[in-house]
């Protein structure tokens, strides 16, 4: 899997480089690809953003630096191209599967007021939020997607791992303890420490229906 990502602040994206996905891209597991919009400039001023066509608050970022990036990265519109903005389709653990069926994303990040619209009719294929609410940019956004979409990616995760999680068959995960077995007058549950695997099982689903139904009724509802 290539994850390209345009933007025109590369330093934001600096928690890729740790933990789980800075090792699958150290490892070479995940293809990541940090492209600076500005770097495909033809203004010599490295202008990449101008006020909006009849007025209004902000900047605009420009159609030729996002287009001659897009071209440079994808020249076959191979890739599946995101623009990430609050008016998209709103990402959900079914999409990440959807998004795993491409060998390459493109994930482009506005700012300020966002895109000039040609941008978005020529280049590119959908739009998608993560959820209702405005952010400063698409950079949050971006990490995001590329996180949630290389866990899947095999070989970066334990297979064990994605298992039983969360929104696997729509139920959230049921609660995790680890040792000691008393902190602050709790106690880890009987069961768990039972070594009875048919047992833990079963109280794990209960657990698991219980705390969805209590936080997250709407996805035992299928909505
Ligand atoms: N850009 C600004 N807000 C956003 C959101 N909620 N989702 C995706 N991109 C955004």
């Amino acid at each position: 899997m290539k994850i390209t990502i345009l933007t025109l602040f590369p330093e934001m994206f600096a928690p890729l480089k740790e933990s789980i996905i800075g090792r699958a891209v150290k490892e070479g597991k995940i293809e990541l690809n940090i492209v600076n919009i500005r770097d495909y400039t033809e203004d010599k001023h490295l202008k990449c953003d101008d006020y909006p066509f009849g007025g209004g608050a902000g900047m605009v970022m420009m159609p030729q630096p996002i287009g001659s990036a897009i071209e440079a990265v994808d020249p076959e519109h191979r890739a599946r191209r995101i623009y990430l903005s609050p008016k998209g389709r709103v990402f959900r653990q079914q999409m990440v599967f959807e998004f795993l069926e491409y060998e390459h994303l493109v994930l482009l990040c506005g700012h300020y007021e966002g895109v000039d619209q040609r941008v978005l009719d020529l280049f590119i294929d959908e739009e998608v939020s993560i959820g209702d609410y405005v952010l400063t940019g698409g950079e949050l956004p971006a990490m995001v997607i590329a996180d949630s979409v290389s866990r899947y990616v095999d070989g970066v995760l334990s297979a064990g791992s994605l298992v039983d999680e969360s929104f696997s068959e729509n139920l959230l995960e049921y609660p995790q303890y680890t040792r000691p077995v008393e902190y602050r007058g709790l106690t880890v549950p009987e069961v768990l420490r039972s070594g009875n695997h048919g047992k833990i099982d079963a109280w794990r689903r209960e657990q698991a229906l219980a705390v969805t139904k209590k936080c997250r009724p709407d996805l035992l509802k299928g909505e």
